[in-house]
């Protein structure tokens, strides 16, 4: 039987990150410029980004040097326990074996920190000063707030407004990390001051909170722009994941049949599967699902399409699969996986066949969570339950097939600052969005002009 942990030393802590598109059958398509139509290079997006992340960006080599001061940060937390979930197993009574790469140990609760401590050192590296970030449930901008105060940078989030009432305290840990906080939309940007003109009560999205940060990013040649999720070099950045479980699960005597990871962006899907994807392009045989909210099921209803990253339109436009720009998710408690794309290298991996995925409610997600905080003890932030909640649906799809699998997924963080959707699912006022079809075309009328994928 195998242990319940299996740890790697610091010594094991992965020097280089994988870069997926050195391997993938068809690499993504170019991002536009929105008013020219034509491929964005390197100097449309210097005055937003270091150039070490630019040249990542557009990477073809397999792997990339992580550079030293950034290996040094990471092992205050890495590498992360994997799991065999052995308790989950017996609970679920399921013959098939479960593992969980744990991402929740990091100081900022989530694997997150992984791409923030490596934006920060390239911005330091380049002579900026500041970063300005938005942040949903607060998960990535307590990780960039984290990462700034290790590296001496200043730290400016904009918050999406409803979280900002509903999370105080992550609101007190950015601070605590020296962040300078403000609710989005907010008086400090122009796009900001005209949504709140239009509606003052603008509870705040994703894609509204990105415009502000872009923006003010754009407006100051201290600041650089970093982002959480969805470009390529943030997957990148999260692929020490997956080489750990790799090494990890042959430590155990294991090999995947399934992997799983929950999707928001995909940042922390693809730093768990991006290295077994490597495998499975090598001939393994293995299911790569992503698991998303029914509520906003970019991968599973939207087309891969071109599309603005932000609702203000101030981003290249991005070849993704997209629900539209103007698409705001409903209310759920996973805020982290309500953005209305994925990232490209994720949804080219899709239309490829290398990657499946699935879309769950919430109320049958927040059930799983419970069974696994039941069994594991943990108890996960309401983003990862969706890929526990997919663990736990294959091991009973496996059972009445009378077959046994070996399951992997990642835990990308914990759910402590999440304990009112908690409530709210034990007081039973959890809703189920059924999302109409009608929705999804009206905000799909938005990309209607926008040039087509090849
Ligand atoms: C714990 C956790 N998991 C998952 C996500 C989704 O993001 P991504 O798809 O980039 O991993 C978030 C986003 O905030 C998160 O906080």
């Amino acid at each position: 039987m195998t242990e319940t942990k299996v740890l790697l030393p610091e010594s094991a802590l992965p020097d280089r990150w994988y870069n997926v598109a050195a391997d993938m059958p068809n690499r993504p398509q170019p991002v536009l410029h929105p008013g020219t139509g034509q491929p964005v290079g390197p100097d449309d997006l210097a005055p937003l980004f270091p150039m070490e992340l630019i040249l990542q960006e557009v990477s073809e080599a397999p792997e990339v040097p992580i550079p030293e001061p950034v290996r040094e940060i990471l092992r205050l937390w890495r590498p992360t326990p994997l799991f065999r979930a052995h308790r989950l197993e017996q609970t679920l009574g399921t013959r098939s074996r479960i593992f969980y790469k744990y991402e929740g140990v990091s100081p900022a609760g989530s694997h997150k920190p992984n791409t923030a401590v490596a934006q920060a050192y390239y911005s330091k590296q380049e002579g900026r000063e500041r970063l300005a970030t938005e942040t949903g449930a607060g998960q990535w901008g307590s990780a960039l707030a984290l990462a700034c105060r290790l590296l001496g940078l200043e730290c400016k989030v904009y918050m999406v407004k409803v979280s900002y009432r509903q999370k105080p305290y992550r609101r007190s840990m950015m601070e605590t990390w020296g962040a300078s906080v403000v609710a989005s939309p907010s008086e400090e940007t122009q796009t900001g001051r005209a949504i709140l003109e239009s509606h003052p009560d603008s509870p705040g999205s994703l894609g509204i909170a990105i415009s502000e940060a872009v923006e003010d990013a754009a407006g100051r040649g201290d600041t650089a722009y970093a982002l959480g999720s969805v470009l390529n070099h943030v997957l990148l950045h999260q692929t020490v994941i997956g080489q750990e479980a790799l090494a990890q699960m042959d430590l155990a005597g294991a090999f995947p049949d399934v992997v799983i990871g929950c999707v928001g962006g995909g940042s922390n899907f693809a730093g768990l599967a991006f290295p077994f994807i490597r495998e499975k392009i090598g001939g393994k045989e293995i299911d790569v699902l992503a698991c998303e909210p029914a509520a906003c099921p970019t991968l599973t209803r939207g087309p891969f399409a071109y599309d603005f990253g932000d609702t203000g339109q101030l981003t290249p436009l991005v070849p993704m699969h997209t629900l539209g720009h103007d698409f705001v998710p409903a209310g759920i408690h996973a805020g982290g996986l309500r953005y209305h794309g994925v990232a490209p290298l994720i949804s080219q991996l899709v239309l490829d066949g290398l990657v499946r995925a699935e879309a769950y409610a919430q109320n049958d997600v927040f059930a799983s969570a419970v069974t696994f905080a039941g069994s594991e003890g943990i108890i996960p932030a309401p983003e990862s339950a969706h890929a526990i909640h997919g663990a736990v649906l294959n091991a009973m799809a496996a059972d009445d097939e009378g077959i046994e699998r070996t399951i992997l997924f990642n835990l990308s963080g914990h759910g402590h600052f999440d304990m009112a959707a908690y409530d709210d699912y034990l007081a039973g006022r959890l809703e189920d969005f059924a999302l109409p079809e009608d929705e999804i075309q009206r905000a799909l009328a938005a990309i209607e002009p926008l040039p087509k994928p090849a």
